[in-house]
């Protein structure tokens, strides 16, 4: 049996009387990709806040791997291994990217000075591991000049260098082209390849059918249906299945919703 590395139960958010995530559980392995899906509003984000310790659930629990953890928070979810990244993560533009993977947590001397020609060699080594492969960046390039999708990349990178056993990635195409959304999955790939594991959050049903193997469809604070990609069989019945979510309301068992959409293609 795999062991989850990250399991979630019955975890709640609610904001008065707004229940945002009610009541959810789910488990991440070792090694996975999977993707998290839902309308606006869903409590997809709200989810991903309280795994990355920025929000309190308000009842529920976290395991890491296999252990529950009392007094979850964000110095709790980065020891377990957890590096969360936004699409809008604050970047400094007009710093480079070595400075960039490094800010706030920066590499110094003995002396206490930086230590600039080991972010410099740290962040190439890094870069190499996720397989950035334009000669034209280094770690001295200017993150202002960098493609929307290279920029995800050194985002990516600085969860890398902590360690993350799991990186969560809320919305990281929403903005971009179809080449840099391209160059992302190709550090995904690389991530995976390397055995770690990611939590996809995405809106574009074709981006996340391509990257993940597995799917959880939130559905008003509730993951309404989990399926792997070859029960979902193609992005367009993934939709059909969010759709058909959506619209069903209350719990409808999956193999009721797989005999509905049996017509799909
Ligand atoms: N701080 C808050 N206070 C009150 N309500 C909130 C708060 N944060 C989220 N909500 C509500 O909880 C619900 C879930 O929001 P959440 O941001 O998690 O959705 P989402 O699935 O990420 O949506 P999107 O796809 O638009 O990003 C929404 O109805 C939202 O209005
Ligand atoms: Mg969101």
């Amino acid at each position: 049996m795999t062991e989850p590395l990250i399991e979630l139960r019955d975890l709640r958010k609610s904001y008065g009387t707004v229940l945002a995530v009610g009541g959810v559980n789910l488990q991440v392995n070792k090694g996975e990709v999977v993707g998290l899906i839902g309308d606006n509003g869903a409590g997809k984000s709200t989810l991903v806040k309280m795994l990355a310790g920025a929000i309190t659930p308000t009842s529920g629990e976290i395991l890491v791997r296999g252990k529950p953890v009392a007094g979850w928070n964000a110095a709790k979810s980065r020891a377990a291994g957890i590096e969360t990244v936004f699409q809008d993560r604050a970047l400094a533009v007009q710093q480079t990217i070595a400075r960039n993977i490094f800010m706030g947590r920066e590499i110094t001397t003995f002396g206490g000075l930086l230590n600039l020609g080991r972010q410099r060699s740290e962040a190439l080594h890094l870069m190499r591991e996720i397989g950035f492969t334009s000669n034209a960046v280094t770690p001295d390039t200017v993150v202002g000049q960098l493609s929307g999708g290279e920029r995800q990349g050194v985002a990516i990178a600085r969860a890398i260098y902590y360690n993350a056993d799991l990186i969560v990635l809320d919305e990281p195409t929403t903005a971009l082209s179809l080449t840099e959304t391209e160059k992302v999955f190709s550090f995904i790939r690389t991530l995976r390849a390397g055995g770690r594991s990611i939590l996809f959050i995405g809106h574009n049903i074709h981006h996340v059918f391509d990257i993940a193997e597995r799917f959880l469809i939130m559905d008003r604070g509730r993951i309404a249906l989990a399926v792997t990609k070859a029960q979902a069989g193609s992005a367009r019945r993934l939709i059909a299945l969010m759709e058909e979510v959506a619209h069903s309301g209350e719990n409808t068992p999956p193999v009721e919703l797989a005999a509905r959409l049996k017509g799909v293609q």
